[in-house]
């Protein structure tokens, strides 16, 4: 099992967030993938799971992507277990978290410790949303 996070800035319409978030769920079903996908309004950070394959695949799609840019992995990785295992791809809008992400992209180095401690504060943040 595979796990990616990443963080990119967003250059889409957000009347089109909806459309994306639909189709990611239906594909990422199909998949066998999970996870959560952030939108703090200026930027986004995405947690993607499943098989390697099937996860490398994706993240070449969405680095092509020109809804984004600035795609930048802070974590990729083999994990025994997946985070979310009911959500094939779960929207939150998080606009408190904006700037940490905007300062996060122009950071020239990021830790996987400092990664790891950022997915966890926005995780954090999920179920006051649910
Ligand atoms: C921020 C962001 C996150 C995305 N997340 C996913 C995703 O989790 N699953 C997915 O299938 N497509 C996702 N996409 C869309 C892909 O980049 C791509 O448009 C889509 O997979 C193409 O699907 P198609 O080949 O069926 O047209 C995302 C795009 C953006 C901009």
């Amino acid at each position: 099992m595979r796990q990616i996070f990443y963080i990119s800035r967003s250059l889409i319409e957000p009347a089109d967030i909806r459309t994306l978030y639909e189709h990611s769920r239906r594909h990422n079903g199909q998949a066998d993938i999970t996870g959560v996908l952030m939108f703090t309004g200026g930027c986004f950070a995405q947690l993607i799971e499943g098989p390697a394959p099937a996860l490398q695949a994706l993240m070449e799609r969405i680095q092509a992507d020109p809804r984004h840019g600035q795609v930048r992995r802070l974590l990729d990785r083999d994990v025994t277990a997946r985070r979310f295992a009911d959500w094939h791809m779960e929207l939150f809008e998080m606009p408190g978290a904006d700037d940490l992400v905007d300062d996060l992209l122009q950071t020239t180095s990021v830790s996987p410790q400092r990664a790891q401690r950022v997915l966890e504060l926005m995780l954090a943040e999920l179920p006051l949303r649910c």
